[in-house]
């Protein structure tokens, strides 16, 4: 079967169409075509997703990305047998555009409707890599983007726990707020991370935030106010171009540092011996090096998709929307968009 996915729940309007043969752990399934139009632009001067200006962006968008996504694939709008959609959790702006595109499309093509969980999508990324042959559940994800931070415990598809999630700042967040202390342009992890390179990552002491309650979950607001703190106390320094690559590198170390402990602890703590890492921090290097270097030691396999599958897609929608399909997922034109939508509700159903 052939499904249009449509994305647009943070700042990239996206489309794509996924075909997929049958549920068996042996059937991959075949990208057809995969749209992302970012909004980089349109945010770069605030240093942030301005919610306002990502709705009227995605009202532009979303048609010419979906007419595109399908003419790449080489298909009529008719040779498509489902419309997935992602119905939440996001910005509701861009959730109701996508959401009224994809209802206007299943219902002038009389084709079924399926809402997807946006971090469901996410989860699904390394199996629409053709060079992850053997990738299966079950699985520890570490979700990290500039709107989500989540260690989920994926057990099999539609079975989800949460091991740890962020109590304030998404870490791209912290990655884009320390970027604009940092008088650095947007996105700021990109920035971070380049300023970073040939620094000293034990120059400063950044804190470690480990939140005595609930051991997998994150902090970074504490980080940030470390950095504008440290900055203040040395304005004489703030144009030496070597003390400021020390303090990039630093403080993308506390970052990193953090995110690596926690994906191995929850490992561990599920018993699993595999880990994803999908969402725009994904693309860190530095986060990369550090986790193969500490997993490979406990016997832990690290799978990182391919960046244009790691960000925000709708190729992930299409296959998450497929496999919803197969396993009898039908919504009716009265399914809503929901900005919030906890990942461990997803069995109760959309809408
Ligand atoms: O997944 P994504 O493209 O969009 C959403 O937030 O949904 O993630 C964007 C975030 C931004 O906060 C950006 O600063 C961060 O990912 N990012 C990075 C890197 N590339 C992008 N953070 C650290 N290192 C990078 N190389
Ligand atoms: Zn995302």
């Amino acid at each position: 079967m052939r499904v249009l996915g449509i994305e647009s729940s943070c700042d990239e309007t996206a489309a794509a169409v996924v075909e997929l043969d049958g549920m068996d752990r042996s059937v991959r399934p075949r990208l057809l075509s995969n749209v992302v139009h970012g909004q980089v632009e349109v945010h770069a001067r605030y240093g942030g997703v301005v919610p306002e200006l990502a709705s009227r962006a995605h009202i532009r968008n979303i048609q010419p990305v979906i007419d595109q996504a399908l003419r790449l694939a080489g298909l009529e709008p008719s040779a498509i047998d489902a419309v997935a959609v992602t119905a939440g959790p996001g910005l509701i702006g861009g959730l109701l555009t996508g959401m009224a595109a994809a209802k206007g499309l299943a219902m002038a093509l009389d084709r079924p409707l399926i809402g997807v969980h946006h971090m469901e999508g996410h989860l699904m990324s390394p199996f629409l890599d053709p060079q992850a042959g053997e990738m299966d559940f079950p699985f520890v994800a570490l979700l990290v983007s500039g709107g989500h931070t989540l260690l989920v415990h994926a057990r099999a598809f539609g079975d989800y726990g949460v091991l740890g999630r962020t109590r304030d700042d998404a870490v791209g967040e912290a990655f884009d707020k320390g970027a604009r202390l940092l008088g650095l342009g947007y996105p700021g992890g990109p920035a971070i991370a380049a300023l970073a390179e040939g620094g000293d990552r034990t120059a400063i002491p950044f804190p470690r935030a480990m939140p005595g309650r609930r051991q997998l979950d994150f902090s970074f607001s504490g980080l940030k106010t470390a950095l504008r703190t440290f900055l203040g106390q040395h304005p004489d320094k703030l144009e030496d171009a070597g003390w400021r690559r020390d303090v990039a590198a630093s403080y993308q170390e506390a970052i990193v540092d953090v995110l690596v402990s926690k994906s191995l602890s929850a490992c561990r703590e599920s018993g699993e011996r595999r880990l994803i890492v999908a969402g725009g921090v994904g693309a860190n290097q530095r986060l990369r090096e550090l986790l193969r270097e500490r997993a490979a030691s406990q016997g832990i396999g690290i799978y990182f998709p391919p960046l244009a599958l790691c960000t925000d897609n709708g190729a992930m929608i299409g296959l998450a929307g497929a496999r919803r399909f197969l396993a009898g997922q039908r919504d009716g034109w009265e399914l809503n968009a929901r900005a919030r939508w906890p990942i461990e509700r997803l069995a109760e159903g959309v809408g």
